[in-house]
């Protein structure tokens, strides 16, 4: 048969079986999906090494992850440098991360890792150790630069919608959209790697972190993500005022309003002065609240009712055995797709969990639980 034919057959033949798989599968959500769907999104941005040498370039509008086998291009195992450019913004930097067990023919997943506020690419690696959580559980990570500049170097921000940043006075340079830029980066990556479209998830600690939940927040962004890790920093959506004490609710102008279940998953410090558990903090003013108005329960309570959980599942456990360090505490909420999880650590303050604790590995602990969900963005 002719080629354009040979196509159309094998595209029915495809969806058939797809759809076949999904009928199957009930809880599709808790599952890594085997196959991948073409996307009428294209990227007309471009890559290249911060030499800018060498550059690899998307050449295709699919998001199904290019396997051809191998390596792409100029890039190596680890740790690779590189520029991406979105519409007319300023080319910005950010790290790729290859696991060794990239082998160009298995669809891996990807995490978008976040930096905290005063950040910059290297933060987030430096802080969770991405890059051997990434060797040993073998998935691809991103971490890109926030499109807010302090002054005197003093690195980055994100720009997060109804969030003010924490230091306004020290902004330097135009802030740049980094929502859609960010968007554009993961299908970026997912239209010139192996890459599994089912399975990213953004990771971030505190301003980091806030990104992560404004991204599924919104309908659309939301498509590309099957869950977050927050770190000292789960918001819903913005709050509401005048006291800023629950997140806007359902339905409301702005409100927190993803297109499907999200995997939550919360680590927070039951002595954090800066993002408290019980919310707005001790320096109480406007723009503290607008950043930080509720508590770490009103945000699980409400990804609970969007996720349609079931809150009499609502059960925390001790996490850890050892007697001589604080308690770790496991929050879970059962829902019918996606599950929610907090661990709340007591004595620790605005920090990211020890990530040499014997009994304890934060990393290990959120992968296990993140990675289980699985979402094919729907166009
Ligand atoms: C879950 O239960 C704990 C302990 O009973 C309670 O403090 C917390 O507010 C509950 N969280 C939600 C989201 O219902």
């Amino acid at each position: 048969m002719p080629l354009p034919t040979f196509f159309a057959y094998v595209l029915v033949l495809a969806s058939l079986l797809i759809s076949v798989e999904a009928a199957k599968i009930p809880s599709s959500a808790r599952r890594p999906a085997l196959s991948c769907s073409s996307s009428s999104s294209s990227s007309s941005s471009s890559s290249s090494s911060s030499n800018g040498e060498s550059s690899w370039t998307s050449s295709s509008s699919s998001s199904c992850g290019q396997c051809t086998g191998g390596l792409p291009g100029t890039l190596t195992y680890g740790r690779n440098l590189l520029e991406f450019q979105y519409e007319d913004q300023p080319k910005r930097q950010h790290i790729l991360y290859l696991p060794k067990s990239y082998d160009g023919s298995t669809l891996l997943p990807t995490v978008l890792g976040l930096h905290y506020s005063s950040g910059n690419i290297d933060s987030i690696d430096a802080m969770a150790k991405l890059s051997d959580l990434a060797e040993r559980h073998n998935f691809v990570w991103i971490a890109p630069q926030g499109g807010v500049t302090f002054k005197n170097n003093q690195g980055y921000a994100w720009n997060i919608p109804f969030v003010p940043t924490t230091d306004d006075s020290n902004i330097e340079g135009p802030v740049l959209e980094d929502r859609k830029y960010l968007v554009a980066l993961l299908q970026h990556v997912q239209s010139n790697l192996c890459v599994n479209t089912a399975q990213s998830y953004a990771m971030g600690h505190s301003g980091g972190g806030r990104m992560s939940s404004s991204l599924v927040c919104n309908p659309e962004m939301s498509q590309h993500f099957a869950g977050i890790v927050a770190s000292s920093s789960l918001q819903a959506g913005p709050s509401a005022g005048p006291d800023y004490a629950a997140p806007l609710a359902v339905g409301q102008a702005n409100a927190c309003n993803p297109s499907h279940p999200i995997g939550i998953v919360a680590l927070h410090g039951l002595a954090d002065q800066t993002n408290p558990y019980d919310g707005t903090p001790e320096d109480g003013t406007e723009d503290n609240k607008k950043r930080w108005g509720y508590s770490v329960q009103s945000a699980l309570a409400h990804w609970a009712e969007l996720n349609s959980c079931d809150l009499s599942s609502n059960n925390t456990v001790e996490a850890t055995t050892a007697t001589d360090g604080p308690i770790i505490h496991r929050q879970t909420i059962n829902c019918p797709d996606v599950d929610i999880t907090a661990w709340l650590q007591d004595d620790l303050p605005h920090a990211y969990f020890d990530i040499n604790r014997a009994d304890f590995n934060p990393g290990d602990h959120w992968w296990d639980a993140i990675s289980k969900f699985s979402h094919e963005p729907q166009y």
